[in-house]
């Protein structure tokens, strides 16, 4: 195959080399496309563009592959643990049994805020979504630790990092108790990630809390699950901040705030609250009418994927999950899991989701999860952002280091008044 695209618009012709990776579809380089023909490129929504080479994630939207370096989702949701997957995605390759235990170390050397930090949770209202405090405590971070923010000393970097995947269950734990009123409850650094996580979250100081083991497991699942995923709509946001140079603390809290949005991350929660709209089975029909009228807005949350048109393969993973849980903690009558897979089958048996490829994605079954452990809705998308925020910084470090990296700045189609003269106020109207 010719490995140039042979481009002519207008008058003008050039050859774009096109592109190969180590899989998926080859690319054709358009950065010369300007230069030799006057021309940009239009696509909104990134629908035919990669914004960037990397050796992090690599996704088959048909076949239904998901794979953080080379190594297979299902193979790491089976044997691994989140804290490998952390290192596996910021190193490039597996820990060996001596890395491992040192990462571990480290990270929890990092666990604890600045005690001044616990100040900024009292200037919020008790009422607020905990993913607006992320935003505000995160990107508060980069206030607090004026030591590692040279983004092009590679320890700095290195620090920041550690201090980020540390802290992020810290702050989510507090932005939970803060909005319950109960106290703040401090890392415990003999707990592994999850089980630290869980302890921060639902234990007080006035009761012994037992960790479940298969909490504990369906906890470090839902972060190995939700670690990385590619140029999506946040870790775009995250590259896209620090491409001006900006610190690390504020790239993340810039990918909490994207997402926070349904479309996104926040679809887990919307899961949830659309189960809770339609209310029961019996108005599923009339519910599935609404989200195929073209009148109407109404989305079925939790289907549907821009890249996978097939089926989610984290979503196979915790489907299988979502039943041990529930059955571990005996709500196999939850009213609102019934109506879920009542949903579930109906949608999959409808032509209009069967024609275009929409299948129930990671959030369908992640919503019910969390609900059955005792999280409360908002504070689904936070549990997401303290996964994703591995991947992140993997992919911003990624970023930095990469030789073509530039300042991310994308052009437009204009099509607002062509160039006209002021009117005074007097002669308008
Ligand atoms: N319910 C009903 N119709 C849908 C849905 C849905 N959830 N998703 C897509 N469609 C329809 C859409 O209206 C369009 O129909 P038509 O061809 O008749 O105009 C067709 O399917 C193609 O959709 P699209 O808008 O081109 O798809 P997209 O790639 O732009 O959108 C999406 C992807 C995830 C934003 C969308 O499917 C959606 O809004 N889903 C619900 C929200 C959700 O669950 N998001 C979580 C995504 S997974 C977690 C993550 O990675 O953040």
């Amino acid at each position: 195959m010719s490995n140039t695209a042979n481009v002519v618009v207008g008058n003008k012709k050039t050859d774009l080399p096109v592109l190969s990776g180590t899989a998926g579809p080859q690319v054709v380089d358009i950065r010369k496309l300007y230069n030799d023909t006057g021309y940009f490129t239009f696509d909104p929504g990134f629908i035919a563009t990669a914004s960037c080479e990397s050796k992090i994630t690599y996704i088959d939207g048909d076949e239904g592959v998901l794979l953080y370096r080379g190594y297979p989702i299902e193979q790491l949701a089976e044997h691994s643990d989140f804290t490998e997957v952390q290192y596996l995605l910021l190193h490039g390759e597996l820990p060996t049994a001596k890395q491992k235990q040192e990462f571990e170390r480290t990270i929890t050397l990092h666990t604890m805020v600045h005690d001044q930090l616990t100040r900024f949770f009292n200037g919020f209202r008790r009422d607020a979504h905990p993913m607006g405090v992320m935003v505000g405590t995160v990107g508060a971070l980069s206030a607090f630790y004026h030591d590692s923010l040279d983004i092009n000393d590679p320890q700095h970097r290195l620090i920041s990092s550690h201090r980020l995947i540390a802290k992020i269950p810290t702050i989510a734990a507090m932005a939970y108790k803060y909005s319950v009123g109960q106290p703040f409850v401090y890392p415990k650094n003999n707990l592994k990630y999850a089980e630290n996580f869980l302890n921060m979250m639902f234990s007080v100081p006035c009761e012994e809390y037992k960790i479940s083991p298969t909490l504990a497991k369906a906890m470090d699942l839902i972060f190995i699950l939700h670690a990385d995923h590619e140029q999506n709509a946040s870790t775009s946001t995250v590259r896209l901040a620090g491409s001006s140079g900006a610190n690390p603390f504020a790239c993340i809290a810039a990918g909490i705030a994207c997402l926070w949005g349904p479309s996104h991350g926040g679809a887990n929660e919307a899961v949830l609250k659309m189960l809770h709209e339609i209310g029961s089975a019996d108005k599923v029909k009339d519910f599935l009418g609404k989200v195929k009228d073209k009148g109407d807005n109404t989305k079925l949350m939790g289907f549907g994927h821009r890249v996978y048109k097939n089926f989610d393969p984290r979503a196979t993973v915790m489907r299988e999950t979502c039943h041990k849980v529930l059955a571990e903690l005996g709500v196999k009558n939850d009213p609102l899991l019934k109506l879920a897979m009542e949903l579930e089958k109906i949608a999959l048996e409808d032509k209009y989701f069967v024609d275009r490829k929409l299948y129930p994605n990671v959030d369908f079954y992640s919503g019910i999860i969390l609900r059955a452990m005792g999280f409360p809705t908002a504070m689904f998308t936070v549990l997401f952002a303290v996964a994703r925020t591995t991947g992140w910084i993997a992919q911003w470090n990624e970023m930095i280091e990469d030789p073509a990296q530039k300042i991310g700045r994308p052009r437009q189609l204009y099509t607002g008044a062509a160039q006209r003269d002021y009117v005074p106020i007097a002669k308008r109207g």
